[in-house]
């Protein structure tokens, strides 16, 4: 249709963020000019890692782009099981049920284990995925404040000893990089309480391994579920349930979105199994790990609020536009692309998000510090005031 594309944009184009040009791993091309990128969450910039692109060609020569059918039908494949059994063996799991995206990873769980639990608690905050999987319980769902441990208590006493329930949060919050408080929710939870933690964010970049928040915090994985993406840390795409090997044999007998589901394509896997080896056997874990505590001891000696985690995410809420427009144009004069976005779970009126990578030079960390504590000093100054 002739001028079709030319339309005035509809409501919902209007509400994406306009398209961003890669000029290489840590750059990109805004308005014509080239900025440090601190956004997404690509935190080993894997997604354009020569390895992992080059398993990505030879697993499209090799195998083709899709396997056109659901595994439980004619779409199986050596590939996924090869790559469950290294996301097993990568997490320290007994297994891992791959899933068509991190999102879909949540509701395999929940439509497997509906009519389970007596009561679901959730996050205030949690992930959207996690809040669909959680209609798939079949039980009342209660919403407790934000990492709140006391508030999961309360509702539990109020739920009776005899409840059964299941706790669903994200492992590591992308807004600001707060980590839930895994331990106390434990402890909080009876005995034959479950744990359904999103760990996207988490997987490959917490704990000395890799293995996430339950690594990071410590605790046992006996009824804890761990979900994961394979598009963040991995830098690919697709998602992952880690658990038991009962309860994994449940899921792929059980789920309707595993069963009815065309699996990720197959080049996609090899370039998933290609990045897991480089997570595993470079140090990528701890160059981010270094990086974060340079930049962050950085903000902290200048004043800077910042979250106490080892997560390689900043941000910042401006208080008012005025703010924003000053942040955005310190930024932009140290050469840093100004990442302000509005996303579900963090502030309504949109915030900074710097999300570091293992990549980034020591002169594009300095640069965001440089713009980050100018602009810290000028929020707190006006509060102060
Ligand atoms: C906490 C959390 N869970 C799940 C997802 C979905 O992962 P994917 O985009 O790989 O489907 C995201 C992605 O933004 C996320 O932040």
């Amino acid at each position: 249709m002739p001028g079709a594309l030319h339309r005035r944009p509809t409501r919902s184009t209007r509400l994406l963020a306009p398209p961003l040009q890669q000029v290489d791993r840590t750059r990109v091309r805004w308005h014509g000019r080239k900025f440090a990128y601190f956004a997404g969450c690509d935190y080993f910039r894997l997604a354009s890692h020569p390895a992992v692109l080059r398993a990505l060609r030879e697993g499209l020569e090799k195998f083709g782009l899709n396997v056109a059918a659901s595994r439980a039908t004619t779409g199986n494949h050596r590939l996924f099981a090869l790559l469950e059994q290294r996301l097993a063996a990568f997490f320290g799991v007994e297994d891992a049920v791959l899933v068509s995206s991190g999102y879909l990873s949540n509701q395999a769980v929940t439509q497997t284990l509906a009519g389970r639990f007596s009561h679901a608690l959730i996050d205030e905050r949690a992930h959207n995925s996690l809040v669909d999987a959680a209609q798939f319980l079949d039980c009342p769902i209660y919403r407790f404040k934000h990492r709140d441990a006391v508030d999961v208590a309360r509702i539990l006493a109020r739920l009776g000893q005899w409840a059964r329930p299941i706790l669903l949060t994200d492992g590591l919050f992308s807004h600001d990089g707060s980590v839930a408080p895994l331990k106390l929710y434990r402890h909080t939870l009876p005995t034959d309480g479950w744990l359904l933690v999103d760990d996207a964010h988490a997987a490959g970049i917490l704990g000395r391994m890799g293995r996430g928040t339950a690594e990071l915090e410590g605790i046992s994985r006996a009824r804890l579920i761990q979900t994961v993406a394979l598009s963040k840390a991995f830098g690919v795409y697709g998602g992952a349930v880690l658990t038991t090997r009962a309860l994994a044999r449940e899921i792929r007998a059980r789920s309707r979105l595993f069963n009815g589901n065309t699996p990720l394509p197959l080049p996609l896997a090899a370039a998933a199994l290609r990045a897991l080896s480089l997570v595993r056997t470079d140090p990528l874990i701890e160059r981010l790990a270094r990086k974060t505590a340079y930049v962050k001891s950085a903000l902290r000696a200048g004043g800077f609020p910042v979250t106490d985690s080892p997560a390689p995410i900043v941000a910042l809420a401006p208080p008012t536009r005025r703010d924003r427009q000053r942040c955005e144009r310190r930024l932009l004069h140290y050469g840093v692309f100004p990442s302000f976005i509005r996303y579900p779970g963090g502030p309504a009126k949109g915030y900074f998000r710097f999300a570091l990578s293992s990549e980034h030079s020591r002169a594009q960390l300095d640069a965001l510090v440089a713009a980050l504590l100018e602009s810290a000093k000028d929020f707190l100054t006006e509060s102060a005031g």
